[in-house]
């Protein structure tokens, strides 16, 4: 684990914990960042309720330590929500879904409310798109999709060998014009096929702490 990871976590975690209690539900992310704060969490002795989710590799985590998890179809609140991201830039627009799981964590973190996000300073841009979109995909929709993508001037690579926790496939887009980052993760999504975007500009984080 990087320092600055653990730091940010770390961080996140203090300021999280006085509010938490025996009722909290956490929303919880993907990724080696997030992976640091369910560390801090594991060891301390927080008390809270359950979490929700956004990966099946998150999860396994969370269990090894006997934290209940719970589907989104049962909570009626997520107190915070906390995650990391691939690109944040000065108005707090997100790329996320370097893991593939940003289907999930754009859900949590809509029905969170406070969405959180740690990063280390690596991830701070001046403007969204370099990182490149993942756009996770119906399987049977991958080659449709992708033509449209070449349409909205976005260059689509399949990422080979991965399926999702849904059972979809991912496409990552490089060279869109990211300069209105929310009108473009709104015309991804009105393609068919598409599942979701990892651009995070509609429900973009309540609070970014960076090491
Ligand atoms: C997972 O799909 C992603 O959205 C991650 O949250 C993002 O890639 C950040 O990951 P790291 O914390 O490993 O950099």
């Amino acid at each position: 684990m990087s320092d600055a990871k653990v730091q940010v976590a770390k961080k996140a975690f203090e300021e999280m914990a006085p509010q938490i209690n025996k009722e909290s539900i956490l929303g919880i992310g993907t990724g080696s960042t997030v992976n640091c704060f369910i560390e801090i969490l594991k060891q301390s002795n927080v008390q809270f309720k359950g979490a929700v989710s956004s990966s099946e590799a998150s999860t396994l985590l969370l269990q090894e330590f006997n934290v209940e998890i719970f589907s989104l179809n049962d909570v009626n609140e997520i107190q915070f929500y906390i995650d990391g991201a691939d690109e944040v830039d000065p108005s707090h627009n997100l790329i996320k879904g370097g893991g593939g799981a940003h289907t999930r964590e754009k859900l949590v973190a809509s029905a969170s409310n406070q969405f959180i996000c740690i990063v280390d300073q690596s991830k701070h841009v001046e403007c969204l798109g370099d990182f490149g979109v993942p756009v996770e995909v119906l399987i049977e929709s991958r080659s449709f999709v992708s033509r449209e993508i070449v349409k909205l001037g976005g260059v689509p690579t399949y990422r080979s060998g991965v399926i999702t926790d849904q059972n979809n496939h991912i496409i990552d887009v490089s060279k869109l014009d990211l300069s209105n980052p929310k009108d473009m993760e709104i015309q991804i999504n009105s393609i068919p096929g598409v599942v979701e975007n990892g651009i995070f500009a509609i429900r973009k984080p309540n609070k970014v702490l960076t090491a």
